[in-house]
């Protein structure tokens, strides 16, 4: 059948989403399969609509059209269309990190410590109870957009004000030091870890698309405590109700220690991304990958 791959979107990561969706794009073309591009969800359910599409390779990031968030798998379950990757709960689920976090703390998984932060909240008392250093990110967006390390409580004003701009609340949770670690789920595998090793302090959105002096290092671990980490993200990933495809964010701190941070229920796909890296020390190729992301639409 015809496949749409629909990228783009108007969430804030649309150029994450183009990027990621062109590769997606070449690979499952080069592979045989008779697919698509579509730009955003309004474009996508017209053409369904159309009958012009069988099922649909879901490369969109983020919220509020960014067809991350649950929103348009609902939709593709109403018009009964197949599409890659989380669901309905699920998707919502991990895009919304304070509620993640509730989730993972409710079963004993461990999660750095956090408080909510509402539009117009007292911010300085909420730093008081987490603690510096601390950081201070919007709820439910992607690739760090909005995200701040905090260190003191001059830094803190600043930090509030950037996080604001995007829309939902906000979130206060503790800095983890040590080592940026992620986990790529492809099916029901867990593919190595990556221990991400930027150049700057932290690994935000120049370090992730633009800045080529980054180090990737696959597995992160070894031994038991690659198998253990690789154990706690499938966990995470399952208490979240996704399935399909997807990763895991985690920090290691500097005892050993592993803290979830986050699911991206679709993770970038760029030439700089996180999963290909993970599939390719599996032995998976970029085009291979891109095909066992179709098929979680077969389940
Ligand atoms: N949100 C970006 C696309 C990622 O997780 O890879
Ligand atoms: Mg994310």
């Amino acid at each position: 059948g015809r496949v749409a791959v629909v990228m783009g979107g108007s969430s804030t990561e649309r150029s994450v989403s183009l990027d990621s969706g062109r590769n997606v794009l070449a690979a499952l073309q080069a592979r045989g399969v008779d697919a698509h591009a579509v730009d955003g969800i309004p474009a996508l359910l017209d053409a369904l609509r159309a009958g012009r599409f069988d099922r649909v390779f879901n490369i969109l990031h983020g919220q509020h059209g960014g067809g991350e968030d649950g929103v348009l798998q609902g939709a593709l379950e109403a018009l009964n269309v197949p599409y890659t990757g989380s669901g309905v709960l699920g998707s919502a689920l991990s895009m919304d990190k304070t509620r993640s976090k509730r989730v993972w703390q409710s079963l004993g998984l461990p999660t750095p410590a956090f408080m909510p932060l509402p539009r117009g909240a007292e911010v300085q008392a909420a730093a008081r109870t987490i603690g510096f250093p601390l950081i201070v990110k919007p709820a439910c967006e992607g690739s760090s957009v909005g995200v701040s390390r905090v260190f003191d409580a001059s830094q803190l004003d600043q930090a509030v004000a950037l996080a604001t701009q995007y829309p939902g609340d906000m979130l206060m949770e503790t800095l983890i030091e040590g080592a940026e670690l992620t986990v790529s789920i492809l099916g029901r595998d867990v593919l190595p870890s990556i221990h991400i090793v930027p150049k700057a302090q932290f690994y935000d959105f120049n370090a992730k698309y633009v800045a080529e002096d980054t180090q990737y290092l696959c597995p992160g671990l070894d031994g038991e405590a690659e198998a253990s980490l690789r154990a706690l993200a499938l966990q995470a990933f399952d208490a979240l109700g996704c399935n399909g495809w997807g990763r895991v964010d985690v920090m290691r701190d500097r005892q050993g220690r592993n803290w979830l941070l986050e699911v991206n229920t679709a993770p970038g796909m760029t030439s700089h991304s996180l999963v290909p890296k993970a599939a390719a020390a599996a032995g998976i190729d970029y085009q291979e990958l891109c095909w066992r992301v179709l098929e979680t639409s077969f389940a």
